[in-house]
């Protein structure tokens, strides 16, 4: 039998006026992880909210914090997150300059986790997975988004699930089996059955939209209603 998701909310659709108590409401609903998204308006067409907000929210929470950086040239920013008592910095593989591409990542991840902060590699939904072969030895973990970035709430993509199986299974070939594999974009109890190649889910609407946290964690965790 599967083990059960480990499951990270997304805070972009937790209700900000109430973020402290949002953030233990659903820690206190069984969540493992804190999905953060960081947007520059540029990267994507949104703006969300950046270390101020991190830094209190690892003051009210002790869950590990995971920050999707979705941010062009993300060189120019990860150190401003080193101080935050953040657990991981995921940043797009597609926010990079093209020119020396692979290298330019290779350095990224890596001065991330020698600031002792797991390294994260996303990828679009167009985005081909084989794109991220070369780099896997240098992660700790890879996000595939099921949507376009930048808004919570959308469907799920279902042409981008097929990245979750072929990029577990790479991993297991490479004797990479720690590097865990994140979901995020329109994961709930419709689309959950979908995604069994998949460690942790990231979900924002289908838990804060719904009137009772842990029964929408829990449904998530195992995958079923
Ligand atoms: C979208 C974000 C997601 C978003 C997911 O760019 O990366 O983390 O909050 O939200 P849902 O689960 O509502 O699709
Ligand atoms: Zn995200």
């Amino acid at each position: 039998m599967k083990k059960p998701y480990l499951v990270a909310p997304s805070i972009l659709s937790a209700d900000f006026s109430r973020l402290g108590e949002e953030v233990k409401a659903v820690e206190t609903a069984g969540a493992d992880r804190l999905h953060v998204d960081v947007m520059d308006g540029h990267f994507v067409p949104n703006l969300t909210i950046g270390r101020p907000i991190i830094d209190s929210l690892s003051k009210v929470s002790s869950l590990p914090l995971d920050i999707h950086l979705m941010v062009n040239e993300p060189a120019r920013m990860i150190s401003y997150f080193f101080s935050s008592g953040i657990d991981s910095i995921t940043i797009h593989l597609e926010a990079v300059e093209e020119s020396h591409k692979d290298r330019t990542v290779k350095n990224l991840l890596e001065t991330i986790q020698k600031n002792n902060i797991l390294a994260g590699l996303a990828l679009k939904p167009k985005t081909p997975v084989e794109k991220i072969f070369p780099l896997l030895s240098y992660i700790d973990l890879v996000l595939i988004m099921t949507v376009e970035p930048g808004f919570g709430g959308q469907s799920l993509i279902p042409q981008s699930v097929s990245k979750i199986s072929i990029i577990k299974e790479k991993l297991r070939k490479q004797g990479l089996d720690n590097v865990l594999v994140h979901v995020d974009g329109g994961v709930n109890d419709k689309t959950v059955s979908l995604l069994s190649s998949a460690d942790v889910l990231i979900s924002g609407h289908f838990i804060f939209k719904h009137n009772n946290y842990k029964e929408a964690i829990s449904i998530l965790k195992t995958g079923s209603i």
